[in-house]
């Protein structure tokens, strides 16, 4: 193995256990061993999530005066999922080890085979394997992959054999049941992506909003899919967040809209604060059963490029399943073209937990400081330390200030309070009195906090306050009543929205 990447995979680890101590995500019902693929967030994962969420929302719903947004409802009527073509073609290849009794993806044993050539210096080799798995998988070649793991003597993790069944297809949609007794109830899905909700409430939305093409939907919501391999934290999840966008266009223009779209949604990562070096995209070699375009979005995580973010022209295929599926027109009046059709939709669809995931990676930074010291007799001693922080856009920062009384006397905790008031009404703001100044600022290194302000015994005549900025430790001696214009200005989502 390589040195950088172990050494990556070593980071990956860190953030994951940096994640759980600080409070930003936990194991689900961990007092009961936990349960694969499923997360929760905790006091400033939740911040940092909302924050992100806020941040799409606003980008998409304020930015643009043709998108509005809506809430749908996670259960739909179960023909949904038959016209959006989930019952019938939402599935991934799987193969069961005979032996172990495990159930594997196909296409994750072969890239991880593809990734032990690349670590052994077969890149060439890596390649061609992945080319061959995407041709196979395009065309749903099951017995040509499956010599292709035989030839590559792909084994089982656990059992170490190659005792595989053949490969199936293995719908990822979770179902239950509605309704009370057993005969009358029917089965329902939960929904495999919030898109749904979006295309069938397309024409009350453009009836009530008066909207008119193109315009967009936006809706964040919840979505599950059964994943058969739960990978990297919260990377790959069974209950996770979508942030989606549906936008309506004239048949024929969807192209121009698809690349448009592309261009505005990687900006959005770049404003987010993910550098450019780290964003890539990646266009599929496979198209979904619905598109007739789409691209990734990736950003290169510790473990990788990765999919962030899908961008998807998805032609007419829902709305005139819809159509056909509920025998209600599902059309559109063009008073320009005087023309009814149905649109064609450009989706942009970015998992939350995914972006989230993609700006811990990003901010979590290690520096090595060095620090001088006296010894009793009067000699200089340095010392090095790890100081750890969360390089944070200040935007999404879980808390903007955290404000400390030097001493908990003397009525520095008053005016500190003082502060708080001031600021506690615009911005997430927390008070700190216990321990040194410097613990108070690595403990709020370590959760992202942008701005650490310490009131002094000066404070109390001068009405100035040491301020202490995260990324470069940097102090400053600031007037109290300059506080509030200079977080507003540092969090600002103005700011952001200028680079978009
Ligand atoms: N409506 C289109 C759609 O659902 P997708 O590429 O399957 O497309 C879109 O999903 C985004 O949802 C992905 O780019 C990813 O960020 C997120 N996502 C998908 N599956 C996920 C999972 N199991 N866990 C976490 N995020 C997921």
């Amino acid at each position: 193995m390589s040195s950088s990447v172990s050494e990556d995979r070593n980071v990956f680890q860190k953030i994951i256990s940096h994640a759980k101590e600080y409070g930003f995500v936990f194991p689900s019902s961990e007092i009961y061993d936990g349960l694969a693929a499923v997360y929760d967030y905790g006091e400033y994962g939740v911040e940092l999530k909302n924050n992100i969420k806020q941040l799409w929302w606003k980008t998409m719903t304020q930015l643009n005066d043709n998108i509005v947004g809506i809430d749908a409802a996670i259960f739909m009527h179960p023909l949904t999922w038959k016209a959006s073509g989930h019952v019938d073609g939402f599935s991934d290849p799987m193969i069961d080890n005979k032996d172990s009794q495990k159930r594997y993806r196909v296409d994750h044993l072969i890239e991880a085979r593809a990734d032990e050539l690349t670590l052994a210096g077969k890149n060439g080799d890596a390649e061609r394997l992945l080319e061959r798995m995407n041709k196979y998988l395009a065309k749903e070649e099951f017995g040509k992959l499956k010599d292709l793991m035989d030839a590559e003597k792909i084994v089982c993790q656990v059992s170490k054999t190659a005792n595989w069944t053949d490969i199936r297809q293995f719908n990822l949609m979770f179902s239950t049941e509605v309704g009370a007794v057993a005969e009358d109830a029917s089965k329902i899905y939960l929904r495999p992506e919030t898109a749904q909700g979006i295309f069938v409430n397309f024409l009350n939305v453009q009836k009530s909003g008066r909207m008119k093409i193109p315009f967009g939907i936006a809706q964040i919501g919840k979505a599950f899919r059964n994943e058969i391999v739960a990978r990297q934290f919260i990377f790959r999840m069974r209950e996770f967040e979508q942030m989606e966008m549906q936008f309506f266009v004239r048949p024929g223009t969807e192209m121009e809209w698809y690349n448009k779209w592309k261009q505005t949604r990687l900006q959005w990562h770049k404003a987010l604060g993910l550098p450019s070096d780290k964003l890539k995209f990646h266009d599929h070699e496979k198209l979904a059963h619905y598109a007739n375009a789409a691209v990734d979005i990736e950003y290169e995580f510790p473990f990788g490029f990765k999919e962030i973010e899908g961008i998807h022209s998805r032609t007419d295929f829902d709305l005139k399943n819809h159509q056909q599926l509920s025998g209600k027109k599902q059309q559109y009046f063009d008073a320009e073209l005087n023309q009814n059709y149905i649109p064609y939709v450009v989706e942009t669809s970015v998992g939350a937990d995914r972006a989230f995931l993609a700006v811990m990676c990003n901010a979590y930074q290690e520096e090595t400081v060095t620090q001088t010291s006296k010894t009793e007799d009067g000699t200089e001693k340095n010392e090095t330390k790890t100081r750890i922080f969360l390089q944070l856009h200040p935007c999404i920062a879980p808390i903007k200030v955290a404000v400390f009384p030097l001493v908990k006397k003397d009525g520095l905790p008053e005016k500190a309070k003082e502060i708080i008031e001031l600021l506690k009404y615009d911005f997430n703001v927390v008070y700190e009195e216990r321990d040194s100044v410097g613990k108070r600022y690595t403990r709020q290194d370590l959760i992202g906090t942008p701005f650490c302000v310490t009131v002094d015994y000066e404070s109390l005549t001068d009405n100035m306050v040491t301020v202490r900025f995260r990324d470069t430790t940097e102090q400053k001696r600031i007037a109290i009543k300059e506080l509030h214009s200079l977080v507003a200005n540092e969090v600002s989502f103005k700011r952001i929205f200028e680079k978009i």
